[in-house]
Formats: structure tokens, C-alpha cells, sequence
């Protein structure tokens, strides 16, 4: 009798170690590259093994992949494309760029969050429309594959690849071949004096071929007269990031205090009806768009 009931009770035992053994199976969690690989992301996992960053996200250890889609990879444009297949510099940098070495859960993803990444520079993270649209550089978060937890880290996956910021607002606006009018009214004129530090800022910067549209004269009345200059620098500036993916038709609040008015629709984004030819250029602290005409103040 006692052995039969034994015999029974060892047996129940043995199921359910066996089935607690499968459950955590299930449950197991997977290396960092094993699950990149699992969501789509086996471009990513090749260009970071022959960047030699396959170790780093294999071993143990706590870091976060803010890893792009293969679709992602593939609608980047060709020149960037061919550079990451066939320059290791760029390759390595803009992978360092997607790696913080520190585990990054979903509610340290808040807006204009910053996390510094093995190449240097900081990811900027931002929310938009009601926290429905998220962005990690500009590129959008897949919001419903975030904090996917591996053995050695977390993967956040995007929907865009990220563009390692070239330095700050300053520097962004000295190193645009189509900013130089911009760069010496608002830098080097000091009109911003933190434009390099200050942030985050969004910029809606005219080119060189929009302040020459301007009647003659005009650049040079303007370099003569500090208060009007800033005038209209500082509504040229807003406070916080707004990445393309955040913009909608609405109102901003310039640094001037004076409001400018944003249309985004199929036609693309403009500024008070200048249009906006260029969208997220990152800069450390924060974003610069270009517009094709000089906005004037209301
Ligand atoms: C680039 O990286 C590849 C793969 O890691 C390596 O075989 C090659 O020698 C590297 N080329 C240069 C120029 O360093
Ligand atoms: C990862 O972080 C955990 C918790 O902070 C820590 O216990 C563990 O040692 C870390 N692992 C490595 C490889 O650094
Ligand atoms: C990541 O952080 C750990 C612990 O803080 C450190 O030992 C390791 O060298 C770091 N790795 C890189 C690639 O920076
Ligand atoms: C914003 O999101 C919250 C929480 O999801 C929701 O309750 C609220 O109605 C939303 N507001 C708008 C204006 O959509
Ligand atoms: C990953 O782990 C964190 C912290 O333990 C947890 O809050 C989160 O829900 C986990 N993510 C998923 C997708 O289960
Ligand atoms: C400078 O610009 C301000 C603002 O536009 C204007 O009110 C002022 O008259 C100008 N000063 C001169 C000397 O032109
Ligand atoms: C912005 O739009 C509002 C409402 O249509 C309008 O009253 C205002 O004049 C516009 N501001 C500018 C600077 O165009």
C-alpha cells in the first residue's frame, strides 16, 4: 500500500519537473544576436559580426541593442548602404552608434531621454502624438517590440537605422555645405552663444539659396543690427526635438516667444508655407531641418 502510494507520488513529482523543465524552456531567454536573428534582424547580425561586435552581444554581460529591421537596412539610401558594407569605419561606428552598454528597460524610454553609446554619442529618445510615436535618433521605435529581454542584455527593435550625430547644432550648421549664411548669423555673430550646448533645440535653419532670396542689403542690415538679427534667428528655433516622425500640423513656440505654424501633409512639411527640404539632420543636442526660405516673424 505505502509503496503503490510512493510509487504514485514520485511519479506526479517526475511530471511536473518535467513539465516545469519545458515551461522554462519556453521561457528561456536567448543571447542578444539569437534574438535579433529571431525578429528580422540578420543584416544587422552580419554587419556586427564582421565589425567584430558579435562577441559583445553574445557574451555575457548587460547591454541594449537598439537593433534596425533588415527593411530597414534596405531603405537606407545606396551611398550609405554600399559605405557599410565596404568601409570597417563606417561600419563599426554606425554599430557602435546602436549599442549602450547598460541594460535599458521601457520605462527609462521617456522623451527627450539620452543614452551614451559605445561610438560616443548620445541616442535621443522622443515621444510624440499622445506617446503613440516613439523615436530613438529620429528612427521610429517599433513600440510593440521594445525591452524584449535576452540572456545578456535587452533588444529595442527600430524601424529606421540611426545616423551618428556629426557633433552639436554648431557643429551641424559649419559642416553643411548649404548652412553658411545661417552658421555665420546665428554662430559665429554669437546670436545663440549656446547653440552648441543648449538643447534639446530644433532648428529650422534656411539654406544659402534661401537667404539669398532676401532683397539686397538685407543680410548686411541685419549683421548691423543685433536686435533685429536675433529677432529672427530665435524664431527660427524651437525648444525640444522634433524629429519628422513627430511633426504634426500645429503650432511650435519659438525661442522669440512668437509662434510659427507647421503643415504636414502628403506634400511634405512646411514652415508658415516655406518648405522643408531637408529633415533630420541629429546634432547631439537635438535637430536641424532645412527650410528654402527665410521666415519672417508675425
Ligand atoms: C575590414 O574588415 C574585414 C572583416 O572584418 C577584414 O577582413 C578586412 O581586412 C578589413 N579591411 C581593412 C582595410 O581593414
Ligand atoms: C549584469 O547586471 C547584473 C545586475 O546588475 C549583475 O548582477 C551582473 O553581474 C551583470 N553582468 C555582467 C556580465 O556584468
Ligand atoms: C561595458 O561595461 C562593463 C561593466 O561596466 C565594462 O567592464 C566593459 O568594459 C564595458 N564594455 C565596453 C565595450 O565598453
Ligand atoms: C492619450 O492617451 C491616453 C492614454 O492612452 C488616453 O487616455 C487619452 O484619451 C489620449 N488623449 C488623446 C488626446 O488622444
Ligand atoms: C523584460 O524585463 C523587464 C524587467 O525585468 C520587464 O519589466 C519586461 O516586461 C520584460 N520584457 C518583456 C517583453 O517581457
Ligand atoms: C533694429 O531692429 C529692431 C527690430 O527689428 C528695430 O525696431 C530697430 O528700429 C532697428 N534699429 C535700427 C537702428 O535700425
Ligand atoms: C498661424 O496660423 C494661425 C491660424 O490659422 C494664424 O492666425 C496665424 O497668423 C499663423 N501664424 C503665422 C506666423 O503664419
Amino acid at each position: 500500500m505505502w509503496s503503490v502510494s510512493i510509487a504514485i507520488l514520485f511519479h506526479t513529482l517526475v511530471i511536473l519537473l518535467v513539465a516545469g523543465h519545458q515551461l522554462m524552456y519556453l521561457r528561456d531567454k536567448v543571447s542578444l544576436v539569437q534574438t535579433a536573428i529571431n525578429e528580422g534582424e540578420s543584416v544587422l547580425v552580419t554587419l556586427a559580426s564582421q565589425a567584430g561586435l558579435d562577441d559583445l552581444l553574445a557574451k555575457p554581460g548587460n547591454v541594449t541593442l537598439f537593433g534596425p529591421t533588415d527593411d530597414a537596412f534596405f531603405e537606407l539610401p545606396m551611398e550609405i548602404r554600399y559605405a557599410l558594407e565596404n568601409d570597417n569605419l563606417t561600419r563599426l561606428a554606425f554599430l557602435q552608434y546602436h549599442i549602450v552598454n547598460q541594460t535599458i528597460h521601457r520605462s527609462q524610454l521617456k522623451n527627450e531621454a539620452t543614452f551614451n553609446t559605445l561610438s560616443g554619442q548620445p541616442i535621443r529618445i522622443n515621444f510624440y502624438h499622445n506617446n503613440t510615436v516613439a523615436t530613438a535618433s529620429g528612427r521610429p521605435i517599433d513600440l510593440g517590440r521594445v525591452d524584449l529581454n535576452a540572456t545578456n542584455g535587452v533588444l529595442n527593435v527600430l524601424d529606421g537605422v540611426m545616423l551618428p550625430p556629426i557633433g552639436s547644432m554648431a557643429d551641424g550648421c559649419r559642416q553643411s555645405s548649404q548652412l553658411k549664411t545661417l552658421t555665420t548669423l546665428l554662430i559665429e555673430s554669437a546670436v545663440i552663444k549656446d547653440v552648441g550646448t543648449l538643447g534639446p533645440l530644433t532648428l529650422f535653419g534656411p539654406s544659402d539659396e534661401a537667404f539669398a532670396k532676401l532683397p539686397k542689403g538685407a543680410i548686411d542690415g541685419l549683421l548691423k543690427n543685433t536686435t533685429a538679427l536675433q529677432e529672427l534667428m530665435y524664431y527660427h528655433v524651437v525648444l525640444n526635438t522634433y524629429f519628422r516622425a513627430g511633426m504634426e500640423t500645429g503650432s511650435l513656440k519659438t525661442l522669440s516667444g512668437k509662434y510659427l505654424n507647421l503643415t504636414v501633409s502628403l506634400d511634405g512639411v512646411k514652415v508658415n508655407g516655406a518648405n522643408v527640404i531637408s529633415v533630420d539632420e541629429t546634432v547631439s543636442n537635438g535637430v536641424i531641418h532645412m527650410l528654402d526660405t527665410v521666415l519672417t516673424p508675425p
